[in-house]
């Protein structure tokens, strides 16, 4: 097994480690069903900086990510985001963690499925009251427009394609400002050219906002958008070097 963990100098090229996965393992279930679908994985990610997680079905990367952002806890090791150390949180604690700081796009949209795409983005702005409404409203409508949706914006997300389902979680995971933004395949329902657009608008997100980005996702022309690509390979992470990233993938 090799897991990778990035270098101290790598990071301070681009700034302080925000984010650092030390030695992470996750077992689901016990004895003969147990299942290790994380195993000693390690990664350190800078504010300002996109990254890349690709990987087979089955490899982990929702598991990762979910750790990550507070909605499942390591079976062992540390998850530390700027000073908070997230794998010691209790249930309040990583509820708060995840409301603040967290925006989180799931691979299934999990829209409200009666609000309409401009109400799905202000709904989560109501909830820890960042916002005024005046904002929150401003906000939702540059969001939608930069995601192609603003005539889809008073569209339930029944009378809306996949693809733009997905990019009004997108919004939706962008409107409270959260310093972490975790996203599970945001290109699978969308052509290449929308696909690129929306993957851009994250990065952008990234950089000009000094937030961290994790990105999982199939595809690899959406790599060149991220600043470090890592792999996982039946629970095994590792730092690519860009060589080995059209094997099997
Ligand atoms: N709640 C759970 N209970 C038991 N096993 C689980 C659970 N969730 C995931 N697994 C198992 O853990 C492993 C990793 O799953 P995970 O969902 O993280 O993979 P993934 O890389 O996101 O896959 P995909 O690309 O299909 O979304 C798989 O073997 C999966 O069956
Ligand atoms: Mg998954």
């Amino acid at each position: 097994m090799t897991t990778n963990t990035v270098a101290p100098a790598d990071v301070q090229q681009t700034g302080k480690p925000i984010l650092e996965v030390v030695d992470v393992t996750k077992t689901y279930g016990e004895g003969h069903t147990a299942v290790t679908a994380i195993a000693a994985a390690s990664l350190s990610v800078a504010e300002g900086q996109f990254v890349s997680l690709l990987g087979p079905s089955g490899s982990g990367k929702t598991t990762l990510i979910s750790m990550i952002g507070g909605l499942l806890t390591p079976t062992s090791g540390t998850i530390r985001l700027g000073d908070q150390v997230v794998s010691d949180m209790s249930k309040k604690e990583l509820t708060n963690l995840r409301a603040e700081r967290v925006g989180f796009v799931f691979q299934s949209s999990n829209l409200v499925p009666f609000l309409t795409a401009r109400e799905n983005l202000l709904y989560v702005a109501s909830l820890p009251k960042k916002h005024s409404r005046k904002a929150a409203a401003k906000r939702a409508d540059e969001l939608l427009g930069e995601l192609g949706l603003s005539d889809r914006a008073n569209n339930v997300p029944e009378k809306l394609s996949g693809g733009e389902r997905q990019r009004v979680a997108i919004g939706r995971a962008l409107m409270n400002d959260p310093d972490l933004i975790l996203v599970d395949e945001p290109t699978a329902a969308l052509d290449t050219a929308l696909g690129r657009q929306v993957v851009q608008l994250l990065a952008r997100e990234v950089k000009q906002r000094g937030k961290t980005g994790i990105m999982v996702t199939h595809d690899l022309r959406m790599v060149e958008y991220t600043d470090q690509v890592f792999e996982i390979l039946d629970g095994h992470l590792t730092k690519s070097d860009g060589t080995t990233l059209l094997d099997g993938h």
